[in-house]
């Protein structure tokens, strides 16, 4: 049964595999995790992947958060085993930034796992984290073309607030 794992160097392959696939995917433009991600240095290295888990897990610190977002973030993958079928990030608060585009919560299915339920399941679990964090109500954006994600989040509770310049706008409550 798949769930929430913190990124571990155990499933380097799997996560590796899965940034081939949304690098090879047509249909969207591939996902700001995956460019920075590069796989040449890190496949068939454990030492190299551990030095990238231990970047994405020290930015759910202040000291480690990314730069272009401002604000720590927990990401998580959503496994199956051994097999990495997405992931998600919270981020713990809001920039002004993120509060026009991005808002608290992003997410990912690689594309050999689509359209099974995983993007709404991820999304429930991690709900409890973002209240864990302190999050009442997370905000999440999507473009108003992306029907996948508008499900995912209105499956999920999520309340339209706005739309607006092809961006809608949704706050779920995390309990
Ligand atoms: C959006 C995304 C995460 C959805 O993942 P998923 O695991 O396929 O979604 P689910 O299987 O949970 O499907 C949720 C709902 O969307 C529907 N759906 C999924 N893909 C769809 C598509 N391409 N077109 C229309 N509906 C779609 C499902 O039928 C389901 O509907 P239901 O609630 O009526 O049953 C995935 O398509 C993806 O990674 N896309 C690229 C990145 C992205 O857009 N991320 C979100 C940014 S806001």
């Amino acid at each position: 049964m798949p769930g929430l794992i913190d990124p571990t160097v155990r499933l380097r392959r799997s996560f590796l595999a899965a940034v081939a696939e949304f690098r090879a995917d047509p249909g969207h433009p591939v996902p700001w995790f995956v460019t920075d991600v590069d796989p040449a240095a890190l496949t068939g290295d454990d030492a190299a992947f551990g030095r990238y888990v231990a970047r994405v897990l020290a930015e759910r610190t202040e000291a480690g958060a990314r730069r272009d977002a401002g604000v720590p973030m927990t990401t998580l993958w959503w496994a199956d085993g051994d097999e990495v079928l997405g992931r998600i990030a919270i981020r713990h608060r809001l920039t002004p930034a993120l509060a026009r585009v991005g808002g608290h919560i992003g997410y990912d299915v690689r594309p050999s796992a689509r359209r099974r339920g995983h993007a709404a399941a991820m999304l429930a679990a991690a709900l409890p984290v973002g209240a864990a964090l302190g999050i009442t109500a997370a905000l999440l954006t999507c473009d108003d073309t992306n029907t996948a994600s508008r499900r995912v989040i209105e499956a999920n509770g999520g309340r339209l607030t706005a739309a607006e310049g092809g961006k809608l706008r949704y706050l779920l409550p995390t309990s």
